[in-house]
């Protein structure tokens, strides 16, 4: 099974193609520090060719959701090294994922602050997780060019904090509507400067902030996620084909470890005016890099994406807050475990570090 090869990322050795895709549980505390439970969970999942970590803020102004961790003090980097050591020991790889969360937060878990965002435009007609519960999104305040190139440097800052605590490398999360998403789509970019307007300008930040991250700590140790049809965050491309072809192809002029091509959740829905197509065999074959393929594959069609050679890696998200152990039953062909959507986001040990791996 191609799927249980070793594969070489840039220049680490990974040993299967099965990857754990990021996934926020938020069990950090109020100061973005991880715990033990944390540790624990990330170890039992070191079977992973390659980790993925949940979303981490690059700063507090990154911040969204409570109980979500931070790499931007030397409390929070110091806590990450336990993780990082722990997986290690266990012969496995883990990046850091990089995450700013843009207008996808709310004051009441920012110390009041209103979220930012490349424009002030609110999500409308949904609400947001937050500690006091669900709430109506606000209108966040307008980034200025300023506080961009200040956000590009907390992008660099995290990652050298990443490196710093023993991560293998970053990945950006540029998927799911937050704020390297809301710089691209053109409902949530309404700049006039040279962050807005043409499709290059939409492009400009994610391509800034990949330069950055590549020139701090090496191309080989950064990756990046895109979702390119995923609407969640209330995100609307007039021309997504457009838009991510030209990104695409301006990511093959840089050297780097992996896109990371999320398709559609079937959870939300399909803009009318988007194609129907599977989006790793529309996105995969335009770029030069390591592709990992994600969202709703299992076993067979993890192992067919491979063969067919649209992605050399496949992540997994939910099968593997289920299944510490997901190599090792994709290779024995067990059962799995089904996952619980109760305790996703709980906090505590239930539904984190107590599903059973097999005997
Ligand atoms: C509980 C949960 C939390 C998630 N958090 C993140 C996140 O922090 N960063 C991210 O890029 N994607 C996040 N995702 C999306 C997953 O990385 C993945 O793209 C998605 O679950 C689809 O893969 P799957 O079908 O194998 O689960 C999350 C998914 C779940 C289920």
């Amino acid at each position: 099974m191609m799927l249980l090869e070793a594969y070489t990322l840039g220049n680490i050795a990974l040993k299967n193609r099965v990857v754990m895709a990021a996934m926020t549980r938020a069990r950090a505390n109020t100061d973005g520090v991880v715990g033990d439970l944390t540790v624990e969970y990330y170890t039992q999942r070191a079977g992973a060719g390659l980790i993925l970590t949940e979303a981490i803020n690059i700063s507090a102004d990154a911040l969204g959701s409570p109980f979500t961790p931070g790499l931007f003090t030397a409390e929070q980097t110091q806590a990450w090294r336990k993780v990082t050591d722990a997986v290690h020991a266990k012969g496995g790889k883990i990046f850091a994922q990089l995450w700013h969360t843009g207008r996808i937060g709310h004051s009441v878990d920012r110390k009041g602050i209103l979220p930012v965002a490349p424009s002030a435009v609110g999500i409308t007609g949904q609400q947001h997780f937050t500690s006091q519960g669900p709430l109506d999104f606000e209108v966040p305040r307008a980034l200025t060019l300023e506080e961009i190139k200040l956000t590009i440097l907390d992008y660099k800052q995290a990652a050298l904090h990443a490196i710093e605590a023993g991560f293998d490398g970053v990945e950006l999360h540029a998927a799911n509507g937050y704020l390297p998403n809301q710089f691209l789509a053109d409902n949530t970019n309404l700049r006039t400067d040279e962050y807005g307007g043409s499709i290059e300008n939409k492009s400009r930040f994610i391509l800034e902030v990949m330069e950055t991250l590549i020139e701090a700590i090496g191309g080989e140790r950064v990756g990046i996620k895109l979702s390119p049809f995923q609407s969640y965050g209330g995100i609307v491309l007039n021309d997504p084909i457009a838009s991510f072809t030209y990104l695409i192809e301006q990511l093959n002029k840089m050297d780097f470890a992996f896109i990371e091509l999320m398709k559609r959740s079937p959870m939300f829905p399909l803009n009318p005016d988007y194609p129907t197509g599977d989006e790793v065999e529309i996105f995969a074959p335009l770029t030069t890099h390591t592709v990992i393929a994600n969202c709703g594959y299992d076993k067979d069609s993890a192992e067919a994406v491979l063969q067919k050679g649209l992605a050399q890696l496949v992540s997994f998200g939910a099968l593997f807050i289920a299944n510490p152990d997901l190599p090792k039953r994709f290779s024995v062909g067990s059962e799995l475990n089904a996952v619980d959507f109760n305790t996703m986001f709980a906090g505590g040990e239930k539904g984190y570090i107590d599903y059973p791996a097999l005997a």
